[in-house]
């Protein structure tokens, strides 16, 4: 079985943590350190390696519209390269938005009457919310503790029945594979400069932000929602760059991505993990 060299998340302090509920934070983090260790963890255990159960869902129709614009902050998910092979993950998997692009692969299984023989390879891309007014095990699938997958009606068919609704699944994080650098959009207004950021190839997930103007020194920026990190810096008619780091510690620097003329709302492409 293949195994992945993803290492485990340094700690993270963020203002969110406070809006969740504190089981749920660490639920959170024990489902990352499972994702991480699994191969440890289920090796010690005598359980099969490297895979993890949960269980999957879809939404949305076949044309996937539901899914763009999701939680991660991403927008047309075919232009930016995720296409329909995504999934809206449960509190559980989601971490606040620090998985948005995690790449994972998914089987179905354990169950031969709605179970399609295959592997599919899906993206973080949304958040399931919890719905308390619905039983955990009936209906309340995205409640925690439950690590689910909702995905999209395209992807959800490659792997089981439409009529199964809601099917056991295997996974497990795998290295994103990606075509071209790293892609800054920067949004915002001259006092607030929000930066998307996405098509990261290998751990796929980032973790942390720095920018730099070309006249200033390397700032921190803050996480403002999905993979959406923002600055009060006034950076106009600045060159920037950028150094990017994922969960696990690896980084990335961009130099002068953007010319000294970027203007809000465009697009600039930067190196990339290999
Ligand atoms: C398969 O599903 C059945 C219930 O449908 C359950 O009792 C059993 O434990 C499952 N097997 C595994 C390996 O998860
Ligand atoms: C939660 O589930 C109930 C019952 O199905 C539904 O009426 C309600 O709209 C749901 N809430 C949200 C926020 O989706």
């Amino acid at each position: 079985m293949e195994t992945t060299d993803l290492t485990l998340p340094p700690s993270k302090s963020d203002k969110q943590i406070a809006k969740m509920c504190c089981s749920g934070y660490l639920i959170a983090i024990i489902a990352i350190m499972a994702a991480f260790s699994a191969n440890v963890v289920e090796a010690k255990h005598g359980k099969p390696y490297g895979w993890i159960k949960a269980h999957a869902t879809f939404y949305g129709d076949i044309s996937g519209q539901e899914t763009m614009q999701g939680a991660c902050g991403y927008g047309d998910l075919h232009k930016q390269g995720y296409g329909l092979e995504t999934a809206a993950l449960s509190t559980a998997l989601f971490n606040d938005g620090l998985t948005c692009g995690a790449c994972y692969e998914m089987k179905c299984y354990n169950t031969t009457q709605w179970c399609k023989p295959g592997i599919i390879q899906i993206t973080a891309t949304n958040f399931c919310p919890p719905n308390w007014s619905i039983p955990s095990d009936n209906g309340g699938w995205c409640n925690p503790p439950r690590k689910h997958f909702d995905l999209s009606m395209s992807s959800f068919l490659k792997i089981a029945e439409y009529k199964a609704g809601i099917v056991p699944v295997l996974y497990k994080r795998v290295p994103c594979v990606k075509n071209g650098g790293i892609k800054f959009e920067i949004k915002g207004n001259p006092y607030w400069t929000l930066v998307l950021v996405y098509n990261v190839a290998g751990v796929g997930n980032i973790v942390d932000v720095k920018i730099k103007g070309s006249g200033t020194q390397w700032y921190q920026m803050s996480r403002n929602w999905g993979q959406n990190w923002q600055t009060g810096v006034r950076l106009q008619g600045q060159s920037l760059s950028f150094i990017v780091t994922t969960q696990g510690g690896k980084t990335v620097q961009s130099d002068n991505v953007a010319p000294a003329n970027w203007q809000f709302g465009q697009t600039f492409e930067g190196k990339q993990f290999n």
